[in-house]
Parts: C-alpha cells; sequence; structure tokens
C-alpha cells in the first residue's frame, strides 16, 4: 500500500550560516524523501527557519537591523544553500509566520484548557543597563566549583560542572558587562510532572506504530534515563515563557509574556505543512488530527532529541493532535576527527563548499557512504572523501557508463542489442533492488552505497574480461562488442537507479544520454531497449582536486576574534529546567 508521509528536518537558526554539520541532516532527510517517492509512496518534505529568540533579536541589534529584516535575509541565504545541496524541499518556510502564530496559539490554549499551563513566580538574573532578563548563555562568570573565569551561566567548559546561574560567582551580563540582579518575574509553565504527561511519555517512548518503534534504542534508552524507574517522577515542569524584549510571539492572554523560541520551533513543522496546505489545497487536519494515517517522521540531530521525544509529543498529545511516527535522530558530524573549528578551517559553510566548485553530489555521496540509523558521530576526513570520490564513484561507476557508451554510439548508432538484456549479471544486479531499498528505508545508507559498489565491482570485472577495446579491433567481433557494451550500459542505468536518491542532478543527466524518462524504483525492470539509441557520452563527473580541498580549507579559516563580544550561538539546547 502507498504510504503517506510528513517529513521533517530540524529547523536552522536563523543566526547563522548553514555548514557541512547541518547538511548531515538535510541531505539523510533529503535522500529518505527522495527514495520514498522513488518507491512509490507519498512523502512530502517541509522545513523552515527557526527564527525567534534572544540570540536572534540581539544579533540584529548588533547589525543594526530589525530582527524581521535579519530573518528575511537568512531565511534566502539558507534556502540558497538547501537548493545548491539539491535539498528538495516542498515548502521552506519560516517560523515568523503567522501560520504558525496561529497553530502555537491553538496548541498553547488547548493545554491550558487541558489544566497543563501553570503561572509561576521565579527569579532570574536581570540585566538593568540593558533592560532584559538574561538567558543562562548570557551571563558569563567563574566558576563556582574549579574557579575557572570567564564561564557560562549554565555549565563550566573548563571542569565540566553544570550549575544554576544564581550559583556563578562574579555574575556579569554578556550583553552589556553590568553585573546583573535577581528579579522576579511571572513565567509560565507546561506541566510535564503531571502524572498523565508521565504515563504518556512511558507509552510513548515504546510504542512502535506500524511495528517500527518510534525512537531508535539508543534514544529510547535515554528516555527512560529521563523518565525515572516507574512512579519516579523525574520530568519537571518546562518553562515556556520569556519577558519582553523578546522577539517571539506574544502569549494569549498574557500581557509582556512571550513563548519561548523551543515552544513555536516544533510547532513551526505544523505551520509549515499549513502554509503548505493552503497554497496547494490540502487537507491540513487530515495529517495533524489524532489518528491520522499520514506518518510523521522527524529527522533531528542528537542533541535536540530531549524536545523532539518529550516536549513535543507531549504538547501534540495533550493538544488533542497526532504524535510524531517516527524520530530518526543522527550523530554529529566531525571533521578530520575533530570538533569543527573556525581556526582549523574546518567550519566550512554550506556557501563556500559550491563557490570553491566542490561538486555538492560529492558531499552527498560520501555522506551517504558514511550513514547509518544509529546516532553514532560520523567524521569527514577529507583524504576519505577524495578516495571515495575519486576511486568508487568515479573510477568504479561512472567509468561503466565510460567504458561502454562510446562504443555503442560509434558502431552501433547508439543503440543496445535487446537480447542481452537478461543476461545472468543483470539479473544479479536486478535482484539486489529488494536489498537495496530496505537500506534505505532503514537509513543504513552505507549500507546501500557497499551494495551498489560491489554490483559495479562485478561489472568492471566482467569488462576486463570482455575487453571491449580489444572487441573493437576485431570486425568478426562486432556482436561481442554490442552484447558487452550493452550489459555494461544496462548494468550503468541500473546503478544509476540505485544512486538517484543520493546522485539526483547525475542521475538526471545519465538519464537524458540514456534517452529514457525519470525512472523510478520499478523501472528496474525496464531495461534499455535498441528503440531508444543512447546519446553520444559527456562528462558527467569530475574527480576531486587536491587543490579544491586546499582552497576550501583556505576559505574557511578565520582568526580567532576577541571573544569580548557576546555569544551569538543560541542557548536553547539544555534540555531540562531552562529559566531563561
Ligand atoms: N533550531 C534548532 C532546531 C529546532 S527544531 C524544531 C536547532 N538548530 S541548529 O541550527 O542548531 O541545528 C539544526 C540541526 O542541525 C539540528 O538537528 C542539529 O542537530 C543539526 N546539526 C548542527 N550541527 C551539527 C553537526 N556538527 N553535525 C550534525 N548535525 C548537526 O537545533
Ligand atoms: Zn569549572
Amino acid at each position: 500500500m502507498k504510504r503517506s508521509l510528513l517529513v521533517t528536518s530540524a529547523l536552522p537558526y536563523a543566526n547563522g550560516a548553514i555548514h557541512l554539520g547541518h547538511l548531515v541532516e538535510y541531505i539523510q532527510t533529503d535522500i529518505w524523501v527522495r527514495f520514498q517517492n522513488l518507491i512509490g509512496n507519498h512523502a512530502t518534505y517541509v522545513c523552515a527557519d527557526d527564527t525567534h529568540g534572544t540570540p536572534i533579536m540581539l544579533r540584529a541589534e548588533k547589525e543594526g537591523i530589525t530582527p524581521e529584516a535579519l530573518i528575511a535575509r537568512v531565511h534566502q541565504e539558507h534556502l540558497r544553500d538547501f537548493t545548491g545541496f539539491h535539498i528538495d524541499f516542498d515548502l521552506y518556510h519560516s517560523t515568523h509566520s503567522d501560520e504558525n502564530r496561529e497553530c502555537a496559539e491553538t496548541i498553547y490554549r488547548a493545554l491550558r484548557d487541558a489544566g497543563l499551563i501553570e503561572v509561576r513566580e521565579i527569579e532570574q538574573y536581570y540585566d538593568t543597563e540593558k533592560g532584559m532578563f538574561l538567558p543562562d548563555r548570557f551571563i558569563k562568570g567563574t566558576c563556582p566549583k574549579c574557579g575557572a573565569d570567564d564561564q557560562y551561566g549554565d555549565n563550566c567548559e573548563s571542569c565540566g560542572a553544570a550549575y544554576t546561574p544564581s550559583e556563578l560567582k562574579n555574575p556579569r551580563s554578556a550583553v552589556s558587562g553590568s553585573t546583573p540582579v535577581l528579579k522576579p518575574s511571572q513565567h509560565y509553565f507546561f506541566k510535564l510532572s503531571d502524572p498523565r504527561c508521565q504515563q504518556f511519555l512511558r507509552d510513548f517512548t515504546r510504542s512502535a506504530p506500524n511495528g517500527i518503534p518510534v525512537l531508535q534504542l539508543e534514544a529510547a534508552n535515554k528516555m527512560q534515563e529521563w523518565l525515572g524507574e516507574p512512579g519516579e517522577n523525574k520530568l519537571s515542569d518546562w518553562d515556556i515563557s520569556r519577558d519582553a524584549p523578546y522577539f517571539g510571539f506574544a502569549i494569549p492572554d498574557a500581557p509582556g509574556k512571550y513563548f519561548y523560541v523551543w515552544l513555536d520551533a516544533p510547532i513551526g513543522y505544523m505551520g509549515a505543512f499549513r502554509a503548505l496546505a493552503n497554497k496547494q489545497g490540502l487537507d491540513f487536519d487530515a495529517t495533524w488530527k489524532a489518528g491520522s494515517q499520514t506518518e510523521l517522521v522527524h529527522f533531528i540531530g542528537k542533541d535536540i532529541l530531549y524536545f523532539h521525544a518529550l516536549f513535543w509529543p507531549a504538547m501534540l498529545q495533550f493538544a488533542g493532535l497526532r504524535t510524531p511516527t517516527k524520530v530518526n535522530a543522527h550523530g554529529f558530524l566531525t571533521v578530520d576527527g575533530a570538533k569543527m573549528s573556525k581556526s582549523r578551517g574546518t567550519f566550512i559553510t554550506a556557501e563556500s563548499f559550491i563557490k570553491q566548485g566542490l561538486n555538492p553530489e560529492w558531499l552527498r555521496y560520501y555522506f551517504a557512504a558514511k550513514l547509518n540509523s544509529t546516532m553514532e558521530d560520523l567524521d569527514l576526513s577529507f583524504t576519505d572523501f577524495t578516495a571515495r570520490v575519486n576511486s568508487d564513484l568515479v573510477g568504479k561507476y561512472i567509468n561503466i557508463a565510460s567504458r561502454s557508451a562510446g562504443f555503442l554510439v560509434k558502431n552501433f548508432e547508439g543503440r543496445v542489442l535487446d537480447s542481452a538484456m537478461q543476461h545472468p549479471l543483470l539479473e544479479e544486479i536486478r535482484a539486489q533492488a529488494a536489498t537495496i531499498a530496505t537500506h534505505y528505508d532503514e537509513r543504513e545508507y552505507g549500507k546501500a552505497i557497499r551494495e551498489v559498489m560491489a554490483c559495479a565491482d562485478k561489472v568492471n570485472a566482467y569488462v576486463d574480461q570482455e575487453k571491449p577495446w580489444e572487441l573493437a579491433k576485431n570486425p568478426d567481433k562486432q556482436v561481442e562488442l554490442q552484447t558487452a557494451c550493452s550489459i555494461c550500459l544496462e548494468a550503468f542505468r541500473l546503478l544509476t537507479l540505485y544512486l538517484k536518491p543520493v546522485l539526483p542532478v547525475l542521475a538526471g543527466n545519465a538519464e537524458s544520454i540514456l534517452g529514457v524518462a525519470p525512472m523510478t524504483w520499478a523501472d528496474v525492470n525496464t531495461p534499455l531497449s535498441s528503440s531508444t539509441p543512447v546519446q553520444a557520452f559527456k562528462h558527467l563527473m569530475q574527480r576531486v582536486d587536491q587543490k579544491q580541498i586546499d582552497g576550501l580549507i583556505e576559505a574557511n579559516k578565520q582568526s580567532l576574534a576577541p571573544a569580548a563580544t557576546a555569544p551569538i550561538k543560541a542557548d536553547t539546547k539544555k534540555p531540562a529546567n531552562q529559566t531563561a
């Protein structure tokens, strides 16, 4: 049966450039969505910029523009970068939209009606000079544990201790430099500690819609840790409000209070879909109502699991809506074995990759070859990158076409021999379709790529054995030559189909050379035909040149700026009981 899927990637913050770490996720999702559509499912892919919060507000102020102007500019930059890497969203929206505001208000009101919103007074550091409450990341001071200076308000980068801002010694505001004062304020909380939430989340963690666990094993174990043993009540209520000045949505009936960015960020998935539904006349409620038959599949990084496996499902559930079918978390990207670093030039932006003339499909291929379904980190090693692209992708796969198409065009008007299309080698490659499809579906892309390359190895061994370049010299061997080249080219078509979710542009070019219509997975069984001649072969893909890699690293090298300015990285990943 045809599956209906709504697929999302996490919404990138609107205060920074898309980098190769981000791209792990968008490429992973895009491959999955393309694959689902290739096999005849109906997958819709939405995403958006995550636009709200203090860091974006302060960033805009620093640039001397309004937050609206900042997020409009970044939206264009992000979309340009995603398009450059062939990420094929049905809609790339923004959390700062009317659709999202509506969804956020609706969900909030439903939670309030369910008795799950509570107002409490809390004390927080306040910057009197700047006139604003300070998020933990905008407070710096001396670590209460080890005495290291210049540490953030929530944890120490020197000794790793976690604490609350009020425990920090000599606190000062990273915004104005002044000494903040503790000040009380009314905050709105989502009562996750409510027994209904606890029970729901326990069930949700272990649920397996359609027989597939909603969470990966590692994620389910993490959840178990967060939830504690049955009977234990480890979840604290979640602070969902922030005081003005704040760039976000005003909370209904709560003057001067705004939704915390992480409240309306996941709702942004809905907001984006609502905008798409409005545009295309789709049934919004059919997708979002409880019991919807459409699968809701989220791709996220492991750092934001807490938000997607706890807060978000609970919000949906108690607003009377459907919950996620699957939350797929991936690991973090390192470059040459280390955290991406601006000083080493390994904090590589998507924009620079394309500007330096590197082929985005090289990266898609490389990530695919390294990706699996776990939350393990993955490493981009440039030596490995170059080797895999040059020897596997170009050397093994592209070469199959180079070794066969030329002879067919020159000697046989570009026509394959129909009688060769059932050759055992081809049947063997066709027989891999189901295995490769399962690997893609299960997000085991590395395994899929290995299968494809194993097929390529067999084809190359076949070519080496048949030696078309020698057959070509012998007028008595023309049938053998046409046979060998036909088999080769049909094998190339099959491998192209298998790689199509990963290499959509290359596949498109190959399709036009082969004279075939855009292929779907079912076309495994639609061999090339003598009635449609193949075109003259052009270069489908270049090899990586080491100079390009050197240029890329050079272009991303930034001397370390003095750390006197406020951090622009959003502090929103701290799971538990954020107060700022
Ligand atoms: N805005 C939040 C997500 C809100 S979703 C309702 C956010 N934004 S982010 O820009 O920091 O990250 C966007 C996605 O990229 C996240 O899933 C994050 O895990 C992923 N990655 C960011 N850096 C990454 C690496 N270095 N490696 C792999 N993924 C990374 O979080
Ligand atoms: Zn410390």
